[in-house]
């Protein structure tokens, strides 16, 4: 018998149907008296597997550099240029099947162009359901099961608390965040059916501390850092790993209009180059095959605190 679990999304075994093996009762709903499964033996379930002396171990399933990439597809929102395109290119060198997906027509089906047959480009805007249907669909048929997603496409504005125009910030939640979101609640039934799955979403130094004068991009990133953990302690057991990363200022077209000062304060007193982010956002697929709902931060040293007005010999 099988009951949805319209939170997660997922068909799960009722917990009746396991239970008198072991003899004991689950713990009991309060309220509607059902029967529920502890948590550790939700997680057992899902992976599939028992043993004869009590809950085996999970098999990990979250795709690792052991499984190999050939076979599974990959969608990096955002992919046409600036970071996106640089962890698109990476993507494919581990030997994944790339999707590009942007709104950005020409410089999307340039990007892709340069990558060779295992990259395709498809215009998708990130805050449409149906379009995540189609890049989905699109990227499978032509790559295989979903394995990988990347929810880097972002959009940046400036405007105080007090100047801000509403319509815009809701945008820019729109985009960052929400976007981000509907990626994650359409694709990981795909990545649990294909028996997991690695997702990635871009945040920033904006999502671990504030800036002034960008409060719509800050609260989006901080939503994004936050909904980066729900999601990874919901699909853990799917084999899904949900992950954040942080970069500080990089030289992407989204950076042009800042003065390299913006990074004078910072240990690393540098932009970083989106080759850099694309490095860490790989090594999140390939290697953390143990980290999820985890913070990946490259800032030059921007957020490890604050230097003193004090002379400090070193
Ligand atoms: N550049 C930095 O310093 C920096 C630092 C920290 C985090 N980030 C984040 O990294 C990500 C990439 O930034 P970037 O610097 O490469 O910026 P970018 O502007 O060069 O690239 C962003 C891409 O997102 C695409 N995009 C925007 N709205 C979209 C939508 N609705 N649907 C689909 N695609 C859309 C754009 O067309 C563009 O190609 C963003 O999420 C950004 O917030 C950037």
């Amino acid at each position: 018998m099988a009951a949805p679990d319209g939170a997660a999304g997922f068909h799960v075994l009722d917990a009746r149907d396991q239970w008198p093996l072991c003899g004991l009762l689950p713990p009991q709903d309060p309220v509607t008296g059902d029967f529920r499964p502890s948590r550790r033996d939700f997680a057992t379930r899902k992976l599939g597997s028992t043993g004869p002396h009590g809950p085996a171990r999970p098999e990990p399933k979250a795709v690792s550099i052991m499984d190999g990439f050939s076979g599974r597809s990959a969608i990096v929102t955002g992919g046409a240029r600036g970071i996106g395109a640089a962890v698109a290119a990476e993507l494919v060198k581990v030997g994944l099947g790339v999707v590009i997906a942007d709104i950005r027509v020409e410089e999307g089906a340039a990007t892709a162009a340069l990558l060779g047959e295992r990259a395709v480009f498809r215009c998708h805007d990130v805050t449409d359901e149906a379009s995540w249907h189609a890049v989905i669909a699109d990227a499978e048929s032509l790559f295989g099961p979903l394995g990988v997603l990347i929810n880097d496409a972002g959009i940046l504005d400036f405007g105080a608390v007090t100047t801000e125009s509403p319509d815009v910030f809701r945008h820019v939640i729109d985009v960052n965040l929400f976007g981000p979101w509907l990626g994650m609640h359409v694709a990981a039934p795909h990545l649990r059916d294909a028996g997991g799955g690695v997702i990635v979403n871009i945040s920033s130094t904006a999502g671990l501390m504030g800036y002034a004068g960008i409060g719509a991009y800050v609260a989006s990133k901080w939503g994004l850092r936050g909904l980066t953990k729900s999601a990874a302690l919901e699909l853990g057991g799917a084999g899904i790993r949900v992950c954040s990363v942080h970069p500080g200022p990089i030289h992407t077209p989204m950076t042009a209009g800042l003065g390299e000062e913006t990074a004078a304060g910072q240990p690393l007193p540098r932009f970083g180059e989106p080759e850099e982010v694309a490095a860490m956002v790989r090594f999140v697929v390939t290697e953390a095959t143990f980290s999820t709902g985890s913070e990946f931060v490259l800032d030059g040293g921007a957020t490890a605190g604050q230097v003193l007005a004090v002379p400090i010999e070193s």
